[in-house]
């Protein structure tokens, strides 16, 4: 039941309105003074407070004050005059919700108190969200002990309180979005926004636009002034993912804006300040796009203040085990399904696979077999057995083209993604194997450290 605490000293409108709101349905408390009303509202901790601005003992505001020194989220209706305008504004900027003017009418009574509880409402389901969220991303949704992830355990401990810039380079599927928002999360800026953007999904003109907003009439199509990712991070995060796609162009426009903290919008004239804390990740070699002149060395010692390097799955097998059962749960909640049991063939051959597509591989792998499964067990029948091991001459008779792309990923696998050696070995320029990779959408794992 709904509770009221209505504290005045006026005894008819404590009777008026007591028996106007127990009418409605609302468990009523009432106060005459000040002090006495401090104590009932800590005894019993009422949804909503009616209070008067005159008491006789303590003064209105300061009960106000002392209410919300006890439970900041409290939620209070102040009751003035019509000439003491100045004591509302006081009241507001204390924390009252709202204010009602005596003398009191039950249609605006009804309409203030109706209100407060739709917005009470709306707060604590904002509320419960943003802390489902934060939970989403603490530390312990990532999983992992090998040592490698221990180390970047540490690492996401070390850079949470701090502002410097993040590089997380890793193959994909391999969790850099998640450790990005484990330290965006984990960060005392955890309630400023968590920006994504996506450097290699759009064009150079738009990027450019999305990152630094727009003024109105820029181009063609600028009918409205925009404001650009910078500026919408505030002092929380911009995570630039793939930032090795970049053009040259927008790398050095990048690297004045994280040397400078300015920018300024795309045809726009006044100079703008970012107070966001950048985290770019990327699944290339950045450090052979340096060497071929692809990406800006510059740009690249600013980003890697502090580099995480996530490893393969598979050079983890270790971590793969509790991985299952951590993502075998977050997919039977998803499905409403309870596949639990996976028996340990099943979980030998997980282990053995070579997972390209890292953790997001094998997390679709599990939910595919969590769909097929008749019963609770993870089947080896539903499992993509043959993901990965493309075989260069399987003996089924295929195209050229398709034995071009699955020899060009063979070698890249075999070099470990050193695209120097997979050119000189297949014969081809450093560009040409990059068209490919970027063609036939291959693979290339980072060589080793
Ligand atoms: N260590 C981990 N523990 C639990 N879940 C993980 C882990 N690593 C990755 N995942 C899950 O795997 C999926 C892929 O992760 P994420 O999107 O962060 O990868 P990514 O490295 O950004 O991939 P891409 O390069 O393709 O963008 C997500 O659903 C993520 O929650
Ligand atoms: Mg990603």
């Amino acid at each position: 039941m709904r509770s009221v605490l209505i504290i005045d000293d006026d005894p008819l409108i404590r009777k008026t309105l007591s028996g106007h709101l127990a009418k409605q349905g609302f468990d009523v408390q009432v106060a005459e003074e000040g002090e006495e009303g401090v104590r009932k509202f800590q005894e019993c901790n009422p949804d909503l407070v009616i209070l008067d601005v005159r008491l006789p003992d303590v003064d209105g505001l300061e009960v106000l004050r002392r209410i919300k020194d006890i439970r900041q989220k409290s939620y209070v209706l102040m009751m003035t005059a019509y000439d003491d305008m100045k004591t509302t504004v006081e009241a507001i900027k204390l924390g009252a919700f709202e204010y009602l003017v005596k003398p009191l009418n039950f249609i605006d009574l009804d309409l203030t108190v109706n209100k407060t509880f739709q917005v009470r409402a709306l707060e604590e389901k904002v509320s419960y969200l943003v802390e489902e969220r934060q939970k989403e991303y603490t530390i312990d949704n990532i999983i992992g002990r090998s040592p490698q992830m221990r180390e970047v355990f540490k690492l996401i401990g070390s850079v949470a309180n701090t502002r410097t810039n993040v590089l997380i380079q890793g193959e994909s599927g391999t969790g850099k979005e998640l450790v990005a928002k484990a330290i965006h999360y984990n960060s005392p800026y955890r309630d400023e926004p968590f920006i994504v953007i996506n450097c290699s999904a759009i064009s150079d003109t738009l990027l450019e636009s999305e990152l630094f907003g727009h003024a109105k009439g820029a181009f063609t199509d600028a009918v409205a002034e925009t404001k650009g990712k910078f500026e919408i991070a505030g002092k929380g995060t911009l995570f630039l993912d793939e930032i090795g796609d970049v053009s040259p162009n927008l790398q050095s426009k990048l690297l004045r804006v994280i040397e400078t903290r300015d920018f300024m919008k795309v045809g726009g004239e006044k100079v703008l300040k970012t107070e966001a804390r950048i985290i770019a990740a990327t699944n290339h070699d950045l450090k052979a796009l340096i060497e071929t002149g692809k990406f800006r060395e510059d740009l690249y010692y600013r980003l890697k203040v502090v580099e995480i390097f996530l490893p393969p799955l598979r050079e983890r097998k270790e971590d793969i085990p509790e991985l299952v059962a951590y993502l075998l749960e977050k997919i039977n909640r998803e499905l409403r399904r309870t596949v639990r049991k996976v028996p340990s063939e099943v979980m030998g051959l997980l282990k053995e696979m070579p997972w390209r597509g890292n953790v997001r591989e094998l997390e679709n792998a599990l939910t595919r077999a969590v769909i097929l499964a008749k019963g609770d067990i993870v089947l080896k029948e539903n499992l993509p057995l043959d993901s990965g091991e493309r075989k260069i001459y399987s003996g089924e008779l295929v195209s050229l083209r398709e034995v071009e792309r699955n020899y060009i990923q063979h070698v890249l696998d075999a070099v470990q993604g050193s695209k120097t050696r997979a050119s000189q070995i297949l014969g081809i320029s450093r560009p040409t194997l990059d068209k490919k990779i970027r063609e036939f959408k291959l693979q290339v794992n980072l060589p080793s450290a």
